[in-house]
Order: structure tokens, then C-alpha cells, then sequence
């Protein structure tokens, strides 16, 4: 027997929307791809746009409106719609119109997708993921955040660049809040199987010191800072990020992606949503790997747990 078509549901056919659909065109995720958005006009020819190239891509449908019933009987939702971050307006200031836009879009997609995973990428994401999961009552596993999946691939990519390596050799994980608090663990990163910390410079090569360690942080903290200066939002890394958590989930990977999850019970921690290596398959976030970390580490995930439990607070969630 034929396995069933599958189907993603994008909500908010903005920048990030728009790029998810696009790639997960591209890359052949599902069979039918759904863009829903209030803006009727926007999502329709995003949706003409997109289907004029369908002849080069694995088959596929798009589909769109700004009714909810376009993404009826989705297997993932990728929830995008929010507010727009300003040139330098942190992602955390976003969540009062966030958190209230969630709350009015989510349960009519609940009704007509209910048993989908639910993949929120909207900003604050740790804090709408939370919100989400409140709001929905679903499991801890059927929603989850895209969290640091995009702040890892942001740090390999740089200690790649770096050291002369592919990136695809570069396993570097970010864990916390996707923000400003977030905390690379260095301790566990390696190149090749050779540990970051013990990493020789090949010739021509520097060594990875701890000043180059803490510039690269920078630089990942104020990645999306620098591209919002220079063009209004980020979109297209982000694009591919949450579509390879979408393909995760719909292959069953049991993919370990830093995706963001209520840490109950985890070194501590309790009722609060922040990015850790997980286990990412058809039933959603899964464990979370007890990735082992430097007291330093340790110490600036429970500060990052902190900011976003203050912010859950102040909301009221
Ligand atoms: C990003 O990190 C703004 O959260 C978005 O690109």
C-alpha cells in the first residue's frame, strides 16, 4: 500500500514562512506544502510564485489561503506569524505580540490539524513555544520550538570557516534560550572526532584560544542583530533550519537537533522552555541527551533558564 501523502502546514507567509516553503519545496519534504496568512493578497501570490516552478522540484503541491482550512489534517505545523523584529530590538521584546497572536491562531489550527506535531519558530520562540504548549494542552512532544537548531549551524559554520574544515565535520552545539543568553558548549564540540578544545591548527591555521572562543559567541549572539541592520529580517538560514526539522520528523529520523522543549526534571531545571540536544523523530521532541558540560556551561544555562522563566512570569504563563 501507498503511504499517505504528507502534508506541512505553514503559518505566516512572511520572510521566514515564505523561505520555509520554498526550501522545503526544493528538498521534497512533502507532498502537499500549505501557506496560510491573514494577508490574502500576500499569501496568494506567494503561493502563484511558488507553483510556477513546481515543473523543477520533487512533485509536489502548494496550496494557500487566509482561511485555517488550508491546513487541514497537516502531519507538521511550522508556526511563523508574528511580529517583526526592529533593527536593534532584542527578540525578547516581541513577545507581549506574540504570545497574544498564538493564542487567537492556534486553536482554530488545532481544530482542523489536531493530531500534528506543532514546530514554532515565531520570536521569542522559548517563550511561544511555552505559550503554545499551554494554550494547546497538547503533550510536551507534539510542540516544540526550532530554538538553536539556526545558532548552532550559525557557530558551525563560523568554527568551520575558522579551522578549514566542512561544516558538516563541525558538531558544535548552542543550548538555552535562542537569544541573547545563549550558551555554546565548547567543552563537547569536535571536528572529525578530534575533541575542539585538544584541535591542533592544521598549517596556516590558528589555535582555538579562548579569546577566538568568545569572539565566535559574539559573533552568533549578534548574527541576527547584524542581518536585520542590513536587510530587515533573517529568513533564509532559518528557512532551511526549520525545514530540516520538518524532514526529521516526517522520516522518523531520531535526529539529534537542539530543538526547544519544557526541561522538566533536567539537571534541575523545571517548567521552562530552552534548546537542548533532543531526539527528534515522527512523534515529535523526544529525549534530551545529557550532553556533558564544564561548570562554566552549566552555570550559564541555568542563567539562561532564568532570563526565560522571569519572561514566563512577567506573561503571566
Ligand atoms: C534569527 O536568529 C531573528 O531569530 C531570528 O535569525
Amino acid at each position: 500500500m501507498e503511504a499517505r501523502p504528507t502534508k506541512v502546514a505553514i503559518i505566516g507567509a512572511g520572510a521566514v514562512g515564505t523561505a520555509i516553503a520554498y526550501s522545503s519545496l526544493i528538498r521534497g519534504v512533502a507532498r502537499t506544502i500549505a501557506l496560510m496568512d491573514i494577508n490574502t493578497a500576500k499569501v496568494t501570490a506567494e503561493v502563484l510564485d511558488m507553483s510556477h516552478g513546481l515543473e523543477f522540484v520533487p512533485r509536489a503541491d502548494i496550496i494557500g489561503g487566509d482561511d485555517v482550512s488550508v491546513c487541514a489534517d497537516a502531519d507538521v505545523v511550522v508556526f511563523t506569524a508574528g511580529a517583526k523584529q526592529k533593527p536593534g530590538q532584542s527578540r525578547l521584546e516581541l513577545a507581549e505580540a506574540t504570545i497574544g497572536l498564538t493564542k487567537k491562531i492556534l486553536p482554530g489550527v488545532l481544530e482542523v490539524a489536531p493530531n500534528a506535531i506543532y514546530i514554532m519558530v515565531t520570536n521569542p520562540v522559548d517563550i511561544v513555544t511555552y505559550a503554545a504548549l499551554k494554550f494547546s494542552g497538547l503533550p510536551n512532544n507534539q510542540v516544540f520550538g526550532s530554538g538553536t537548531v539556526l545558532d548552532s549551524s550559525r557557530l558551525r559554520f563560523r568554527i568551520a570557516q575558522y579551522c578549514g574544515v566542512a561544516v558538516q565535520n563541525v558538531h558544535a552545539y548552542i543550548v538555552g534560550e535562542h537569544g541573547d543568553s545563549e550558551i555554546p558548549l565548547w567543552s563537547s564540540a569536535s571536528i572529525g572526532g578530534v575533541p575542539l578544545l585538544d584541535w591542533n591548527p592544521l598549517p596556516d591555521g590558528e589555535p582555538i584560544d579562548s579569546a577566538s572562543r568568545a569572539k565566535m559567541h559574539d559573533e552568533v549572539v549578534h548574527a541576527a542583530y547584524k542581518i536585520i541592520e542590513g536587510k530587515g529580517a533573517t529568513n533564509y538560514a532559518i528557512g532551511l533550519a526549520a525545514t530540516r526539522i520538518v524532514e526529521a520528523v516526517l522520516n522518523d529520523e531520531h535526529r539529534v537537533l537542539p530543538v526547544s522543549t519544557v526541561a522538566k526534571g533536567y539537571e534541575g531545571l523545571d517548567d521552562v522552555c530552552l534548546s537542548l540536544p533532543t531526539l527528534v523523530s515522527r512523534s515529535g521532541a523526544g529525549s534530551r541527551l545529557h550532553v556533558p558540560m564544564s561548570e562554566e556551561e552549566h552555570a550559564g544555562l541555568m542563567s539562561s533558564a532564568e532570563t526565560l522563566r522571569k519572561m514566563q512570569e512577567q506573561f503571566g504563563l
